[in-house]
């Protein structure tokens, strides 16, 4: 029986107390949402692939010294986190034009930008999540000047990560989306990455055929979620060449 607090319930995730004071475990959902819930769907074994993805991702960082909220994956669907005061932020990170920049500025999707563009936008449902400046972000004290100089230089190491660990498996990496939190500790507090970084939040696109390994297959009903995401995992190596994941039976490597 599963006795645990919950401490939050997300459209992709859940949030309950974690076996020690400032922890939390993270448990990902087979749902997939767009557009602010007005599409929704269960995509079985969705969250699993999402949980393994996310934790390759994290550890990487957290080995290369970018401090993140993640501590280490529990079982299929749930891992084990720092707990944070989340900014209420979208960070999004952009290398090649696409989704709502190509729309609001008119550029064709699949241009590559003269150099990465770093956009904010308000966390607020009921608003939309509407894109802020700068100058909103600090005027209405959703984050300080200081803290924009840690979230801009973390945005910029991940983004350089990123890139280079899926150019290595023939990916391209057109934009993604991360969310930052502050840690406590003893006196101190710093600025983490944390939430998740999975296709749900990146634009990755094939490399050679430009084919979409992403939630844009969701977001624009092209079908194949579930195995474009399979594909992103098996390039990372996190998932035998012939294994299929079903909300069932998926058997991932390690
Ligand atoms: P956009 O082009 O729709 O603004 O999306 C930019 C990136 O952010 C893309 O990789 C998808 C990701 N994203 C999220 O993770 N959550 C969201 O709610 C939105 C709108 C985008
Ligand atoms: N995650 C957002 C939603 O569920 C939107 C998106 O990713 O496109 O509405």
């Amino acid at each position: 029986m599963n006795r645990r607090r919950r401490i939050y319930e997300g459209k992709a995730k859940i949030l309950y107390e974690g076996p020690e004071p400032g922890t939390l475990v993270q448990h990902f959902k087979d749902d997939a949402t767009a557009f602010n819930k007005k599409k929704h769907q269960i995509v079985d074994g969705k969250g699993v692939l999402n949980n393994r993805i996310s934790e390759y991702i994290f550890s990487n960082l957290n080995d290369m010294g970018i401090p993140t909220h993640f501590i280490r994956r529990l079982n299929m669907r749930e891992q084990l986190i720092r707990e944070v005061e989340i900014i209420p932020l979208e960070v999004v990170v952009r290398n090649v034009a696409a989704g709502s920049l190509s729309e609001r500025l008119g550029i064709d999707e699949g241009t590559p930008l003269p150099r990465s563009i770093i956009e904010f936008y308000y966390k607020n449902d009921e608003l939309g999540d509407p894109m802020v400046s700068e100058e909103h972000i600090t005027a209405f004290g959703w984050a300080n000047p200081q803290e924009m100089d840690d979230i801009m230089s973390l945005a910029i190491r991940v983004n350089d990560f990123l890139c280079g660990l899926f150019l290595g498996v023939g990916i391209r990496l057109v934009d993604f989306k991360m969310e930052c939190g502050r840690l406590y500790e003893n006196d101190m507090v710093r600025i983490v990455v944390a939430d998740e970084i999975s296709p749900d939040s990146c634009r990755l696109w094939d490399m050679t055929s430009n084919e979409k390994l992403d939630k844009d297959r969701f977001r624009r009903d092209m079908g194949g979620l579930l195995e474009a995401y399979q594909e992103v995992a098996r390039r990372l190596g996190l998932l035998n060449s012939n294994e299929r994941v079903t909300g069932t039976g998926p058997v991932l490597v390690q």
